[in-house]
């Protein structure tokens, strides 16, 4: 009597997690989706903090309605800390993206172009691994400043009104707040092109009209925060 043997292969089946994450692709498709939650994010922020215009009651309450948002169901917090979740789980996969975007190119052309100077294509991306490290130290130090208050010289109970206005009472401080704002409106601009580009942008009318909406709105956002240590600065705001 005859016996057979049968070799039976299983391929892995990846799944959408995998298949999205091991294409370049798929990474910048991560980048842009993520970056667009933190854009929104920053956008809601920038209007937000507008309200510093009408005063300490107006501010302090806005900062204490992020907390009560939602508390029927979440609870007090409750939504601020969803919305800390999502926001850190987006900012930690788009750099990790990047970072391994970055890697990626660099293994694929260790000696870079010959008929280019290297300073000429990479410009873009080395503004944006700048601009993406000062905008990540800014954010530490941000939250230490105005929501923890650990760096904060006001006296410790303080609203938040009374802490904005105390930290940009320090000229270096403001000026930090300043450049990192520039620093996030390049940020944005290119950032936004790009995400706008992964998305489909083929037509060169229609390259042009995003590439003025990304300058449009990251200008926008720009000069909607600088203006607040620019005030406290002017003696605008006290
Ligand atoms: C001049 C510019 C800015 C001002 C005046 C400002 C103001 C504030 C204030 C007052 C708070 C505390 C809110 C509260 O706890 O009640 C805060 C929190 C925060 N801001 Fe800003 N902000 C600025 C720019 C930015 C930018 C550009 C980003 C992001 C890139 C950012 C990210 C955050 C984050 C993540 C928190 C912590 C939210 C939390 O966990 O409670 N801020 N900001």
């Amino acid at each position: 009597m005859r016996t057979y043997r049968f070799h039976v292969v299983i391929t892995p089946q990846r799944n959408i997690v995998s298949r999205t994450w091991g294409t370049s692709v798929g990474r910048k498709s991560v980048m842009a989706v993520t970056g667009v939650i933190f854009l929104l994010f920053v956008i809601a922020h920038m209007l937000g903090n507008l309200k510093i215009f009408f005063g300490i009651t107006a501010f302090d309450e806005y900062s204490e309605h992020l907390r009560t948002l939602g508390a029927e169901i979440f609870g007090y917090s409750g939504v601020l800390w969803i919305l800390r979740v999502v926001l850190l789980a987006s900012v930690v996969l788009h750099m990790w993206a990047a970072i391994s975007l970055w890697y990626r190119a660099k293994r694929a052309r260790p000696v870079g172009y010959q008929h280019r100077p290297s300073w000429q294509g990479s410009y873009a991306a080395r503004t944006m691994r700048w601009g993406g490290v000062i905008i990540a130290l800014f954010v530490v130090w941000h939250i230490l400043d105005l929501t923890t208050g650990t760096v904060n010289p006001a006296p410790a109970g303080s609203g938040a009104y009374e802490k904005l206005v105390a930290s940009f009472d320090r000229p270096v401080v403001a000026i930090f707040y300043i450049l990192a704002m520039l620093a996030l409106g390049l940020h944005i601009r290119h950032g936004l092109w790009s995400a706008l580009q992964t998305f489909g942008a083929n037509s060169a009318l229609k390259q042009n009209a995003l590439k003025t909406l990304a300058f449009v709105v990251a200008a926008v956002i720009t000069v909607g925060f600088v203006i607040i240590p620019v005030s406290v600065m002017t003696g605008l705001v006290r």
